[in-house]
């Protein structure tokens, strides 16, 4: 059991770092601002990222490397075959999840490409708490269907189920139930990125490990926020406070039967990911796909110096002091902005915030983009740059209709140890002008869009 410290007594979010080196951010007016919105039709994606202030677009590879990560780089090895680099990473990523073959992919969806090449295909139904769009559209181009199960309570934006990631265990075994011959295994996402980062515990998994028993099925986590999932289990989980985040992780990881992952995420790098599996023949296939389409298996889409920063940032990553920090620095934008009567998603998740923009801007239609008009306000209010997460993202049909999404959300995601407090204390202020002015705000209209994924390219116009 670690010493749990004192930190929590104080208001402030103390950063467990010191800053070591400094990157300049972009202090723009408002004016200009404006004006490249309308350069760039309104597409936040289009926006050069030297004009962003405060940048919350993505938690993936946004990150800041430590000093031992950096140092750690220095001692990249980059032979072909069997690099000292290669063990170092194969030991750090075994001494935590534990699984028998590791294979190292540039990021997380090339793992997610190679294990639905191998196990997805037509006909096939692969079930998930909620999949994320790239582990979604990969498992479709196989041809196979991607089912979500994630608990009601995880689609309730207001509802405060302190999992609200778990995955329906009724729904599940129903699935199991009619079409078991037809699910070549099971996913669950830790935490629930698309479902507001919100986490799964340890009972819940347990419970889908004994219907993956029980139906003979492989379970596959995608382990992206293990770290930040295991945290919420530390605190959150009856009997659970005492144990090391490490064991918890340890815990999750001998639950199933392999992972993919983002080395982008929770391991605290810029670059990278892996595949992981206790099966010798499913991790030949994997392998013999790894060499077409990545690389050999030591270093699979890998420099050995990205191997040597992954290696370096696990350890970091289950560490109780930057857990809590972590954790606490999300919670403290999302309860300010609650404070404010700023609509979010709650509990508030380990990597984002998410504003209910449909909540916040009830005079503009769904099928005006509310979400879109509040990532555009923030921009132009304070440089802050988000991502929409709604009916721009998901309302377009595979018939080319559109219908309003689930949720317009808007996800504020929190680079991981790169922003201090007072950068969030003034994404809080632009929030608060931002609902000041929220009566105001239009709608957008669609200009132009690609036939697909076309949240990255559309562009948009004001209406009215
Ligand atoms: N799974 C989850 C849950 C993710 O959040 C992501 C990436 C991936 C898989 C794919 O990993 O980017 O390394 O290929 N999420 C990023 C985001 C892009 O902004 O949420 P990748």
């Amino acid at each position: 059991m670690t010493e749990e410290r004192a930190m929590d007594d104080f208001r402030t979010v103390i950063e467990p770092f010191r800053i070591h080196a400094v990157e300049p951010v972009a202090l723009t007016t408002r004016e200009e601002r404006a004006g490249w919105l309308r350069d760039v039709g309104y597409n936040l994606f289009s926006l050069p990222a030297r004009d962003v202030l405060i940048d919350l677009l993505t938690d993936s590879g946004t990150g800041a490397m430590s000093r031992d990560q950096w140092a750690a780089i220095q001692h990249g090895d980059e032979s072909y075959a069997g690099s000292p680099s290669w063990f170092a990473f194969e030991s750090a990523v075994k001494d935590l999840f534990g699984f028998r073959h590791v294979i190292p992919t540039h990021q997380g969806r090339a793992a997610e490409k190679i294990l639905f090449t191998v196990t997805g295909g037509e006909g096939r139904v692969i079930p998930n708490n909620t999949h994320f769009d790239t582990t979604r559209a990969n498992l479709e181009a196989s041809g196979a269907e991607g089912v979500d199960l994630v608990i009601p309570e995880g689609r309730d934006p207001s509802n405060r189920h302190p999992f609200k990631g778990n995955m329906d265990i009724a729904a599940l075994e129903s699935l199991l139930e009619a079409r078991g011959g037809d699910v070549p295994l099971v996913m669950v996402t830790i935490t629930n990125n698309s479902g507001g980062g919100q986490p799964v515990s340890l009972e819940n998994l347990r419970a889908v490990r004994a219907l993956c028993d029980q139906y003979s099925k492989p379970l596959f986590l995608d382990a992206c926020r293990f770290a930040e999932n295991a945290w919420f289990i530390h605190e959150r989980e009856a009997g659970q406070s005492h144990r090391e985040v490490a064991d918890i992780v340890r815990e999750i990881a001998s639950l199933a039967d392999g992972m993919t992952m983002s080395a982008k995420k929770d391991p605290l790098c810029n670059i990278g990911g892996w595949l992981a599996c206790n099966d010798d023949e499913l991790a030949q296939s994997f392998r013999n796909l790894l060499i077409l389409i990545e690389g050999f298996p030591t270093y699979g889409g890998l420099a050995g110096r990205d191997l040597e920063a992954i290696a370096q940032g696990l350890t970091e990553a289950v560490s109780h002091d930057y857990l809590r920090y972590r954790i606490r620095s999300t919670a403290y934008l999302g309860e300010a902005l609650e404070h404010l009567g700023v609509p979010v998603v709650v509990p508030i998740g380990g990597h984002a915030v998410y504003i209910d923009a449909r909540r916040l801007l009830p005079h503009i239609d769904p099928m005006a983009y509310p979400g879109q008009s509040v990532a555009v306000a923030l921009y132009e209010i304070g440089g802050v740059r988000s991502c929409e997460i709604g009916t721009v993202m998901f309302g377009r049909q595979p018939d080319g209709s559109e219908q309003p999404a689930a949720m317009d959300l808007v996800r504020l995601a929190i680079p991981r140890r790169t922003y201090t407090q007072s950068h969030i204390d003034y994404v809080i202020e632009v929030c608060e002008r931002l609902a000041k002015e929220a009566s105001t705000l239009r709608g957008y209209r669609i200009v132009s869009q690609p036939a697909q994924l076309r949240h990255f390219t559309a562009t948009f116009e004001p209406i009215g």
